[in-house]
């Protein structure tokens, strides 16, 4: 990093494993006096951020590239004269259309990409694994966090980009996200609550980043039409009310507890 000694992190993290790598790259940071604000994405207006600091890009991998909330922010960032910025997700196992394409969104606003990181963290989604599986998987994730920040420390650190074929997997999963929204696939696969276990806490209300679960007359959560399936609604449901269609035996994962997304 050249210039500047402050990194405004902006992250978003459905589950938990986003958060406990940038929380990790940011304690790397710090010991070495690098001050790093952390701005959650789904709060945060891209046309305030300070040109002036390093800007850390951090989310997870959902449809072979990100969330579609995710690629507005990154998309409606300003344009600059050489800021700093570099990227990290986290997924499962795959993605190839995201740090190509990013690289190149943020090449023709003036940024320079200093860095770009892919972190195998444990699935949230179809198959959850054991939970000493996924403690090493985390353990090993958190390992090449902190390495990547250091490397970021160094300079050290590179955004490769293959051209073709990340564009091609980019606009692939363009597709897979406008099928999301199709009103068939949000009413197929919709996490709507079980209300004979439903205490009424409002925590799915709350932790829901695109404000897609209103409460209603009795303070029941209704899921409306929207969801990008971060899957926090489910997955953090104190009374497992949510069930999750999508998943294997419908079995959730999270690698932090709810106040942590909530704080
Ligand atoms: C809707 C959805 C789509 C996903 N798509 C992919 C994918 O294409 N490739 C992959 O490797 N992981 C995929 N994953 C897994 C997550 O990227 C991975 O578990 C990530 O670490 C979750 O981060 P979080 O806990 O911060 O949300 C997907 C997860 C969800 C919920």
């Amino acid at each position: 990093m050249n210039n500047s000694d402050i990194i405004d992190f902006y992250y978003f993290s459905g589950t938990g494993n986003t958060l406990l790598v940038v929380k990790e790259m940011k304690k790397t940071f710090e010991t070495k006096d690098i001050t790093t604000n952390m701005f959650k994405i789904e709060e945060s207006n891209p046309n305030k951020i300070n040109p002036n600091h390093t800007i850390g890009l951090g989310f997870p991998v959902a449809e072979l590239s990100t969330y579609k909330f995710v690629w507005e922010f990154i998309k409606s960032l300003p344009k600059t004269e050489g800021t700093e910025i570099f990227m990290v997700d986290t997924l499962a196992g795959f993605s190839g259309g995201i740090v190509g394409p990013v690289r190149r969104i943020i090449g023709k606003k003036g940024y320079q990409p200093i860095g770009a990181c892919e972190i195998v963290m444990p699935p949230n989604i179809f198959y959850i694994e054991d939970e000493e599986v996924c403690e090493k998987k985390v353990k090993k994730g958190l390992k090449k966090a902190r390495k990547y920040a250091d490397a970021l420390i160094k300079g050290n650190s590179h955004w490769g980009r293959v051209p073709i074929l990340s564009d091609a997997i980019y606009y692939t999963s363009l597709v897979g996200l406008k099928v999301t929204e199709t009103n068939l696939n949000q009413k197929l696969l919709s996490l709507n609550p079980d209300f004979h276990r439903c205490s009424k806490c409002g925590i799915c209300y709350r932790l829901c980043p695109v404000d897609n679960i209103k409460i209603d007359e009795e303070q029941y959560p209704e899921h409306l039409n929207h969801c990008q399936y971060c899957l926090r609604c489910t997955s953090f449901c104190p009374k497992k009310a949510i069930p999750c269609p999508i998943n294997y035996k419908g079995n959730t994962y999270r690698a932090i507890k709810a106040k942590e997304l909530l704080n």
